[in-house]
């Protein structure tokens, strides 16, 4: 068994090695293999995700992955590693739950799952500029094949957890010749799975429940950028972003990364929180690897330190908790 451990920039130095610790400690067969990518990667030579790279994470089929700083501004030759490594590795689905978990700022009650589309909507990236800079154009690209692709990952991960409801979400009202299509179609699978209810929200409607009613949710299904956002806002309910895990799936190959970013205010500090990175690690382990025996273990002691610390979520550093005190302490409950 075979991971490439990509961690990025910024905090990912820091949180994804106590992932590495988790995994090596709960399997200790696996086989680590360094890979890099990121903005300092390509200050340093130029290519934002080397070949090399790329080659490593195929042929172990399974990455684990930080996060990498993008600007908000062009650069040439740069555009985000992590989300071409989603395209070249064919991880169309992107899996992220929100559970409650032990912390003053997660909300009791709240178990939904965030199932984006993983390959097309405006992360295409397909941009184009006229008017020497004044206007600028994105492409939305919705397909069939890829709409029913992730609406049987929905559908069959509501099945598999026993969960009662998918609830579509989309703004079709406005583009239906888009998500109008993802919405067509994601009934069309629905029906091959009648003993899970299907029902719909306009994405702006579903960010207000998201706010008002998290615990309404079960399963969300949603092309890319809606995914990414709804997730994030979902991530609050679960404790914070250094709680949110997600996995990137395909057919035979996962990619493990959190819902957050590098967090460059906190990076360097010791304090970012692994809980996510961790967690992420263990939907890797159930579903890549379908070890679920040892998912769980990863879970439990993920609680169990949770349990016993004082934190204010994110932040583990409040309480006087380091990363490295809180990899220590998740290790002795794993033991
Ligand atoms: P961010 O997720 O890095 O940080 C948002 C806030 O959450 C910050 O206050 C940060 O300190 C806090 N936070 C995040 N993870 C934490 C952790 N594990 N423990 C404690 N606190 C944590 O998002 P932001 O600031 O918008 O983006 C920073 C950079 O990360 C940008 O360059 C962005 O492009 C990149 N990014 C990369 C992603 C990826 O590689 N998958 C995903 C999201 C952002
Ligand atoms: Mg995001």
């Amino acid at each position: 068994m075979k991971i490439c451990v990509i961690k990025g920039d910024g905090i990912g130095h820091e949180v994804v090695p106590v992932a590495v610790r988790v995994l090596r400690q709960v399997i200790p067969e696996l086989e680590v293999v360094s890979a890099e990518a990121g903005w300092d990667r390509f200050h340093d030579s130029g290519d934002a995700l080397p070949d090399e790279t790329v080659d490593i994470a195929r042929e172990a089929q399974a990455v684990l992955f930080g996060a990498c700083s993008s600007p908000s501004y062009p650069v040439a030759g740069y555009s985000s590693p992590i989300v071409k490594l989603r395209k070249l590795m064919q991880t169309y689905a992107n899996l992220r739950p929100t559970r409650f978990l032990p912390v003053p700022t997660a909300k009791q009650g709240v178990d939904l799952v965030v199932v984006r589309e993983n390959t097309e909507d405006l992360y295409i990236g397909d941009e184009k500029t006229a008017d020497a800079g004044d206007t600028g154009t994105a492409t939305k690209r919705i397909t069939r094949q890829a709409s029913e692709r992730i609406a049987h990952t929905a559908f069959r991960l509501a099945r598999g957890e026993g969960r009662r409801r998918v609830t579509i979400v989309h703004k079709g009202n406005v583009l239906p010749q888009t998500d109008g299509l993802f919405r067509r179609v994601a009934y069309e699978v629905s029906k091959a799975y009648p003993e899970i209810e299907t029902d719909e929200l306009l994405v702006d409607t579903a960010a207000y429940w998201m706010v008002k009613e998290p615990t309404r949710f079960d399963v969300i299904l949603t092309p890319n950028l809606y995914g990414d956002i709804l997730s994030d806002m979902a991530a609050a309910w679960g404790g914070g972003l250094g709680l949110a895990p997600a996995l990137n799936m395909g057919d035979d190959v996962a990619i493990a990364e959190p819902v957050h970013g590098s967090a460059p205010d906190i990076a360097g500090e010791g304090i970012a929180n692994p809980t996510a990175v961790i967690l992420s690690a263990a939907m890797l382990v159930r579903h890549h690897w379908n070890m679920p025996e040892i998912a769980d273990r990863i879970d439990a002691a993920v609680n169990a330190a949770l349990r016993l610390g004082d934190y204010t979520a994110d932040i583990l550093g409040a309480d006087g908790m380091s990363t490295a005190d809180f990899a220590d302490l998740i290790c002795e409950k794993l033991s």
